[in-house]
Parts: C-alpha cells; sequence; structure tokens
C-alpha cells in the first residue's frame, strides 16, 4: 500500500511537550510523514503534582526539525479561548493553514469523589474539555471556509466510568459527546471529527500511579505511547473515511468503541410497574443496534436565530 502522507498539510498537536508521552508521538509521527506540526505545550502545570520534570514543546519540535520535519513549538495554554486562539495563530503565522487538529493535552488526578477538590474537578474539566471545546472552535470557522479539516480528540477508557477518577471520566465522556456533535455538523463543510482512546506509558501515567503499582509496570513494559498514533493519524488523514467514531488504540490493539441501544419496549399506555416487568426486554442485547450519526440529524429542526449576548 502506498504510504499515507501529510505533505503540505499542518497540523496542531496539543500537550505534545512530554516525553515519554502520547502527544509526541502523534507529533513525531505526523512530522515523518511531511506534515507541518505545531508542537504545544504549556510545560509546566503549576498545580500538577507527582510529575516527572518538565514537558517541553520546544524540545519535540527540534526533535522533528532534527529528523528533517517542518515544526514549531507553541507554549499557550488551551484551556481559554484566548490560549487556544493563541495556539491557532502560531500556527497560521508560521504554515499559513491548519488543516489537523490533534486535541491531546490533558491532566489526570485520582482520588474519591468525595475528597477530590472543587478546584481540580474544575481543572479537570478546563483542560480535559473546555480545551479540545476551544482549540475546536479556534479552527471551526477557518476549516469551515476551507471546506476540510479534520479533528481528532482524545477520550479515554474511563469515560465508560472509572472508580475514584470521576471529574476525568465526566471530562472524557464530554469529549466523546464534542466529537458526536461536530462530527455531525462539520460534515457538510469536509470536516471530519473523531476521537481515539490511547494509552500508553507517559508522565501522565507516571504522576497518577505509585511507583510499586503492578498497572505502571505493566504500561512501562507493554504500552509504549508510539503504538496509540498510527490510529490517531490514521483520523487525521485525507483519506479516512469515518467521522464520528471513537477508536481504542492501546498496545497494538486497535477497536471500534461505539454506543448500541437495545429493542426495548414500545408501549404508550405504561407505568412504573409495566417497566419492572418488562425489565429484561429494556435490557436485553438481542437485536441492539448502534446508535449513528443519523439519529442526530436536526437539519429538519428549524432552529430559531442564534442571537449572540455577551
Ligand atoms: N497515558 C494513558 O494511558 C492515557 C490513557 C487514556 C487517555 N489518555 C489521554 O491522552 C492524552 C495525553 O496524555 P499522556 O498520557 O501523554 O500524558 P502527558 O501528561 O504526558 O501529556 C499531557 C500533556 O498536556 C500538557 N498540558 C496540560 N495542561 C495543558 C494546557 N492547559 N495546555 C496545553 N498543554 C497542557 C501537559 O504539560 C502534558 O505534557 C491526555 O488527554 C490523556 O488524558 C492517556
Amino acid at each position: 500500500m502506498e504510504q499515507l502522507r501529510f505533505d503540505g498539510r499542518t497540523a496542531i498537536v496539543t500537550g505534545a511537550g512530554g516525553n515519554p508521552s502520547l502527544g509526541r508521538a502523534h507529533a513525531l509521527l505526523l512530522g515523518a510523514r511531511g506534515a507541518n506540526v505545531v508542537v504545544n505545550d504549556i510545560g509546566r502545570d503549576p498545580e500538577a503534582r507527582h510529575y516527572p520534570g518538565e514537558a517541553s514543546a520546544e524540545a519535540v519540535a527540534e526533535e522533528i526539525r532534527a529528523a528533517g520535519g517542518k515544526a514549531i513549538a507553541s507554549f499557550d495554554s488551551v484551556a481559554s479561548p484566548e490560549g487556544a486562539a493563541a495556539i491557532i495563530r502560531t500556527a497560521l503565522d508560521t504554515f499559513g493553514r491548519v488543516d489537523i487538529l490533534v486535541n491531546n493535552a490533558g491532566i489526570s488526578i485520582g482520588a474519591p469523589f468525595d475528597e477530590i477538590s472543587v478546584r481540580d474537578i474544575q481543572r479537570h474539566i478546563d483542560v480535559n474539555l473546555m480545551g479540545a471545546i476551544w482549540c475546536s472552535q479556534a479552527v471551526w470557522s477557518l476549516m469551515k471556509r476551507q471546506g476540510y479539516g479534520r479533528i481528532v480528540n482524545t477520550t479515554s477508557s474511563s469515560m465508560t466510568g472509572f472508580a475514584n477518577q470521576a471529574a476525568y471520566s465526566a471530562a472524557k465522556g464530554g469529549v466523546w459527546s464534542l466529537t458526536r456533535a461536530l462530527a455531525a455538523e462539520g460534515g457538510p463543510f469536509g470536516i471530519k471529527v473523531n476521537a481515539v482512546s490511547p494509552g500508553g506509558y507517559t508522565r501522565l501515567v507516571i504522576a497518577t500511579l505509585e511507583a510499586d503499582s503492578p498497572l505502571l509496570a505493566h504500561s512501562q513494559a507493554n504500552l509504549p505511547p508510539e503504538l496509540s498514533s498510527p490510529a490517531v493519524a490514521y483520523l487525521a488523514h485525507e483519506s479516512c473515511p469515518a467521522t464520528g467514531e471513537c477508536i481504542d488504540s492501546v498496545g497494538g490493539e486497535v477497536q471500534r468503541c461505539y454506543v448500541a441501544r437495545s429493542r426495548g419496549f414500545a408501549e404508550r399506555d405504561h407505568s412504573i410497574e409495566t417497566i419492572a416487568a418488562r425489565w429484561d426486554e429494556v435490557m436485553d442485547e438481542t437485536g441492539a443496534s448502534r446508535v449513528g450519526l443519523a439519529d442526530m440529524d436536526t437539519s429538519a429542526w428549524r432552529l430559531r436565530p442564534y442571537i449572540a449576548k455577551s
């Protein structure tokens, strides 16, 4: 098969300055396949705990350039509209266009729900979810105008529910829903939006788990972050047929993750007792159907005109 390349395309990868990290691996692969890469990372989150050293967007950009690629570092935060706009401006000022946005920046703090601070809950939402929203919104009108765009969001298997990670899980679930909504909206404009659920031995994992954690040892031995990058790059490629999908890509396994609806029952005149009596039918997975993007077609809704208020 002919090599899938990104010559002439410009890709932004947020949160890509760590080593080891998923974002770095994605950025290196895209750069090696010809993309102009904006390597974004704030470097050191002043509120992060247990992180080994600093992330360096400049070091990763330099790695790409040393390998013959084109890259520039960006140090702005994804967690505000102003930061997101500055990241996009760096891409436009340097390379003149943006074709690909990989929303990868994230934080994770494991803690029981009754113990995690209000501030840390908010930070999960601000970086993991709002970061993807602000960066996507900052490129959206540009991608619409050029009739082309690829956005790859980073979710996590935690979106299906992990104990002691309520805020992280909520943010990642939000990222999945954002992916679906933008895929539905971007389709007519040539914008494809997908999500990847990655995994790998990274600074985030090192900072989250105790040094003697078996999961940390497993991750270090088996899950180099580079193994998540081909799926990200494929979803970012012009030839990618998919939109609105979530692809799990960890340790060499690549799978589709989707939501299904059971057949259930339909009975207008139903009561609480009907549900109790027919609960097995509600739960039965026989004949369940995947919830597709067409289920979210809102084109016939005739929305009222939007009036912006500051
Ligand atoms: N490592 C895993 O097993 C795993 C599993 C599932 C999902 N993920 C997700 O993959 C993504 C990458 O994580 P990683 O494991 O490589 O961790 P990482 O900590 O190495 O990478 C995340 C990077 O984001 C940067 N960052 C944090 N706040 C930022 C901000 N406001 N603006 C810009 N950059 C910011 C950090 O400095 C860090 O370098 C994250 O979204 C994470 O939630 C990781």
